[in-house]
């Protein structure tokens, strides 16, 4: 597996393999990797001839105040893990690398960018869109894979990708969870084992929103309302969020019908996690759904 830390190194191999007819596809991550990155390495994998992971802790996508600087880092580990799971390449620029001095320009998603996490994450997406861009740019990936345990940022990123004609396939993965329920992310580790049992709380909202839409409910407010008395049974859980937003805009549906995306933030303790759940709601059907390309 080759490990490449330089962005023109890595243009310059993206340029060969395309001329010479290999197509590539992307797993962009900010390393400290689990099963559900790994996950999404499988899902590059079909009609790709290489498959490039990137690790980078992009700083554009921070806030101040944020984990920047605490954000769990192991190249080497990550490196070993991709190696056994099959990925051909790993991109991890160093961040005077991506950013040169006086960098100013920013991809900005209108709209999109403003609700639920951006609301109390100003700038994070357009970190988030400015990175994928450039990496994109120099990748070059005709394929690119992204988790919907981010469903706004994939969401997002997919309009980036239609509003700027963007020659590269999206895929979307389901998300990966402990057996409890709990959702794999690298921040699970700043968590005690106090705080543990409690960021449970957020898959367990989403599950007693489901049980409710199953059982007919179709009010949001009154769904909301339910799976916020979930979370604040835990002492430590400070509630960002808990909407019922249709899919393609993100705004709130004051009554359930079609793809409705239940989404959820929350601090516990000083850890904030987000976690979600896609339904599809037709008369009295409920199912789960996935996000489509
Ligand atoms: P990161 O949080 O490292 O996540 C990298 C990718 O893994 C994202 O597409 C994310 O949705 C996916 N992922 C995370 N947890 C998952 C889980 N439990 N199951 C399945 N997939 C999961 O998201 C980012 O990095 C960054 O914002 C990035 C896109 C790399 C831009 O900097």
């Amino acid at each position: 597996m080759l490990v490449l830390r330089d962005k023109r190194a890595m243009q310059e191999h993206a340029g060969e393999q395309r001329r010479a007819g290999r197509r590539l596809g992307l797993v962009p991550t900010m390393g400290a990797l689990h099963a559900g990155h790994l996950s999404l390495l499988g899902l590059a994998r079909p009609g790709c001839d290489q498959v490039v992971a990137s690790i980078f802790v992009n700083p554009l996508q921070f806030g101040p105040g944020e984990d920047l600087e605490r954000y769990p880092r192991d190249l080497q580990g990550d490196v070993r893990q991709l190696e056994a799971a099959g990925c051909d390449l790993v991109f991890a620029p160093e961040a005077a690398d991506m950013y040169a001095p006086g960098a100013s320009t920013r991809v900005e998603v209108h709209g999109l960018d403003a609700v639920l996490c951006g609301r109390s994450r100003p700038g994070h997406f357009v970190g988030v869109a400015t990175v994928v861009a450039k990496l994109l740019h120099i990748v070059q990936p005709h394929v690119a894979v992204f988790g919907q345990k981010d469903a706004q940022q994939a969401i997002l990123l997919r309009r980036m990708v239609r509003d700027l004609d963007w020659p590269v396939t999206l895929r979307f993965g389901p998300i990966w969870r402990d057996p409890d329920g709990l959702a794999l992310s690298s921040r699970n580790v700043y968590l005690s084992a106090a705080e543990r049992r409690e960021a449970l709380l957020l898959h367990e909202a989403l599950q007693r929103a489901r049980a409710l839409v199953e059982s007919g409910e179709r009010r949001a407010e009154t769904v909301r309302t339910a799976a916020r008395q979930v979370l604040e049974r835990g002492a430590h859980v400070r509630v960002d969020y808990f909407e019922a937003v249709e899919i393609e805009t993100l705004q709130p549906l004051p009554l359930l019908a079609g793809r409705v995306l239940l989404a959820v933030a929350a601090s516990v303790g000083k850890t904030r996690l987000i976690d979600n759940l896609l339904l599809e709601v037709r008369g009295d059907q409920v199912a789960e759904a996935e996000l489509e390309a």
